[in-house]
């Protein structure tokens, strides 16, 4: 393997599966439990904003119970150990990265423990419950607070950085997503046309398998470990 001089990595909700958080589109996922449009639009936050806090409230409740795994952690000793341009951006709003130690991270789907204020257009931390009498710790707003979480629709956080480090790559790694969700779908095409190399580590070959040059499946706490070991002793 050559040694890279500029590393993106992509994760997905798969990441985390072995931590305990539900994926979305596996047989038993979220998404086969729950419509997607009540609890993930925009339109769903309006015609029934309690039942949104709610399933934010529950997967709060969830990953406060649950811890990193190996896979979060290689990602973690990868970040301080190599040597070179690094960026991981997630698709997950929980906040296992940075409790194994990834900072230089971007959560493009926003997280869950952060709220937005849609009477000041203000972010804040949040942990625990939020409801329709949540009070906005910046303006004073009551009932204005929705989870700080990118919706079916609404436009990913820092594209424009994301853009500009695929551009810079050698090396685009992508793990534990199926790439159903556009525009993180379609990264590992903007990774390829800049000429980066493209792997996966997916439990099994997602939407996007034909465009990566390399591929590992396997569950991602024995993959990425083995994986991040390999190229740390280039
Ligand atoms: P999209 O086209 O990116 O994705 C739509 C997805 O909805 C499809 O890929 C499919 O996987 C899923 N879907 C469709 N029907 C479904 C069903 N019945 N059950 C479960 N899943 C179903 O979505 P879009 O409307 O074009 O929005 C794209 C934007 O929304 C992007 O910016 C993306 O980053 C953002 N987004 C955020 C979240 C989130 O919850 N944080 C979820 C998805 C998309
Ligand atoms: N190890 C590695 N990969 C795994 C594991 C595991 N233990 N378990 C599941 N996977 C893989 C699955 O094979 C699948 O390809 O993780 C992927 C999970 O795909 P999804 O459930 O679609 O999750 P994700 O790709 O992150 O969804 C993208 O859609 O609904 C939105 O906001 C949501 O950010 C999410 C986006
Ligand atoms: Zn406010």
């Amino acid at each position: 393997m050559k040694y890279p001089s500029s590393i993106v990595i992509l994760t997905g909700a798969g990441i985390s599966a072995e931590s305990g958080i539900s994926t979305f589109r596996d047989p038993d996922g979220i998404w086969s439990k729950i419509d997607y449009r009540e609890v993930a639009t925009p339109q769903g936050f309006a015609a029934n904003p309690l039942r949104v806090h709610e399933f934010y409230n529950w997967r709060r409740r969830n990953v406060a119970t649950v811890e990193p795994n190996a896979a979060h952690f290689a990602l973690g000793r990868l970040e301080q150990e190599f040597r070179g341009e690094f960026l991981l951006v997630t698709q997950n709003v929980d906040s296992l990265h940075e409790r194994a130690g990834s900072k230089r991270l971007i959560h493009m789907h926003g997280q869950h423990d952060k709220a937005l204020c849609t009477a000041c257009e203000q972010r804040c931390a949040w942990h625990g419950e939020m409801s329709l009498s949540s009070q906005c710790p910046h303006c004073g707003s009551v009932g204005y607070m929705r989870p700080d979480v990118v919706w079916f629709g609404e436009m990913p956080y820092e594209m424009d950085r994301i853009y500009t480090a695929l551009t810079a790559c050698d090396l685009f790694i992508s793990i534990g997503t199926s790439g159903n969700v556009y525009p993180a779908a379609g990264f590992v095409r903007e990774a390829r046309k800049a000429g980066a190399r493209t792997v996966e580590l997916n439990l099994e070959p997602s939407e996007g398998a034909a465009h990566f040059n390399e591929a590992e499946h396997g569950p991602a706490t024995s993959i990425v470990p083995a994986y991040v070991e390999r190229m740390l002793r280039t």
